[in-house]
């Protein structure tokens, strides 16, 4: 079946974060790591059905919603879970911050990689830790500028006696990196060797651009399997955020038990019932075909972007792996003393577009674009971004 990307639905005045927190109803929002897509057909009869039943009681997942998890990890990736590994949460964000909070000590430091998802920054400094950042290296010698990683620093950091855990970001937010499996396991012998647990947020694991490959770090061997915790969720693949389920994986009952304090301490026990019910809708074999198409989508409209802003060659569009997300170089711009946060509120209020500052990311040299959003949008977001570009660099 061919899937309809191309349906624009007015998310105006549906209490969406994305949408509705501009007050002027003409700007385009590109920020909040959402799609403007609907759910799946085949979510969306589901989640009606449970609707049509009339009663939202407390939940509690069934063997099927574990079978579903468990099986579409090991068709896709051959990563073989058990269903005592998985313990369900309402989301990625409370998952890392009960990750921290359990598995490290007070006065110990958390390693990720920076530039990084906002929360990262907040989950470590909300719970009393002390960061350190192996920040991504650019490489700009490519076509389109993309990341790599200092493995000496990692290296340097992770030998800190401090150090007990390193947040991943597979694939990477907001760089668009899918990380190749060589890199994991560099990474993965680096913990190892230095006593680091890998904490794995995988939630943009099913957002992968043709030629690109995610892989679970914990499915690349049982020494990592054992060395991590892993974290996923349907909900930026197949745009279920707002329903707030996610699993965390860990093979380690020790780690498991320790989570499970926390989670009992801050009464995190409960998730949402039409969250349990579109997860197991999304992982079957229609989700899979849904996704392939998505991907394909989103790609194509990373290339609007691309050819709208040949208009604008001093900004360098970031090569992009996975994820919807497409993270800009606006050096040209902070070179000219035009701060990436003056041209996110510049562009809002002048070519009606909201893209992030990627200050928010640990790094104002760079704007972050969500791709996800049906073709005529795109194609009207990618001018007024090109447009707002131009004259900025032309003042
Ligand atoms: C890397 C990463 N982790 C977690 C989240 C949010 O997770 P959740 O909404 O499940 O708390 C996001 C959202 O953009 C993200 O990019």
């Amino acid at each position: 079946m061919r899937y309809d990307f191309d349906e624009v639905t007015d998310r105006h005045g549906s209490n969406s974060v994305k949408w509705d927190l501009c007050k002027d109803p003409e700007v385009i929002p590109m920020w909040v790591a959402d799609m403007d897509f609907k759910a799946a057909p085949f979510i969306l009869d589901a989640v009606r059905k449970r609707v049509e039943h009339g009663i939202f009681g407390y939940t509690h997942p069934s063997p099927s919603y574990y079978r579903a998890t468990i099986d579409w990890f090991e068709r896709r990736r051959g990563w073989k879970i058990q269903p005592e590994w998985i313990t369900f949460i309402s989301g990625i964000v409370p998952a890392l911050s009960i990750a921290i909070e359990a598995l490290t000590e007070s006065d110990e430091k958390v390693i990720f990689q920076g530039p990084a998802y906002n929360c990262f920054y907040s989950c470590v400094r909300n719970n009393g830790r002390i960061l350190l950042e192996n920040r991504l290296v650019c490489d700009n010698a490519a076509e389109a500028p993309s990341f790599t990683i200092d493995f000496e620093d990692l290296e340097r950091k992770c030998a800190d006696p401090k150090a007990t855990l390193f947040i991943l970001c597979n694939p990477h937010n907001p760089s668009g990196r899918i990380w190749t499996r060589e890199e994991l396991t560099r990474i993965g012998e680096i913990c190892l060797r230095h006593g680091v647990t890998v904490v794995s947020d995988e939630i943009h694991c099913e957002l992968e651009m043709p030629g690109y490959t995610y892989t679970p770090f914990a499915s690349i061997c049982k020494e990592f399997e054992d060395n991590s915790v892993t974290f996923v969720s349907p909900s930026k693949s197949f745009n279920l955020a707002g329903l707030e389920i996610a699993n965390m994986i860990s093979n380690d009952p020790a780690k498991r038990e320790k989570m499970d304090r926390v989670i009992n301490r801050w009464e995190h026990c409960d998730v949402n019932q039409i969250g349990v019910v579109a997860l197991e809708a999304a992982y079957t074999a229609e989700g899979e075909e849904w996704l392939k198409q998505l991907n394909a989508y989103i790609h194509e409209n990373w290339h609007v972007l691309r050819d709208a802003l040949t208009a604008v060659p001093e900004v360098k569009l970031c090569r992009l792996e996975g994820t919807y997300l497409t993270w800009l170089d606006c050096k040209a711009l902070t070179a000219r003393g035009i701060t990436t946060r003056e041209a996110q509120d510049s562009l809002v209020e002048n070519e009606k577009v909201w893209i992030n500052s990627g200050t928010m990311y640990g790094d104002g040299d760079y704007m972050r674009i969500n791709l996800a959003c049906p073709r005529s949008l795109m194609k009207e977001g990618a001018a007024r971004i090109a447009a707002g570009l131009r004259r900025l660099l032309d003042r």
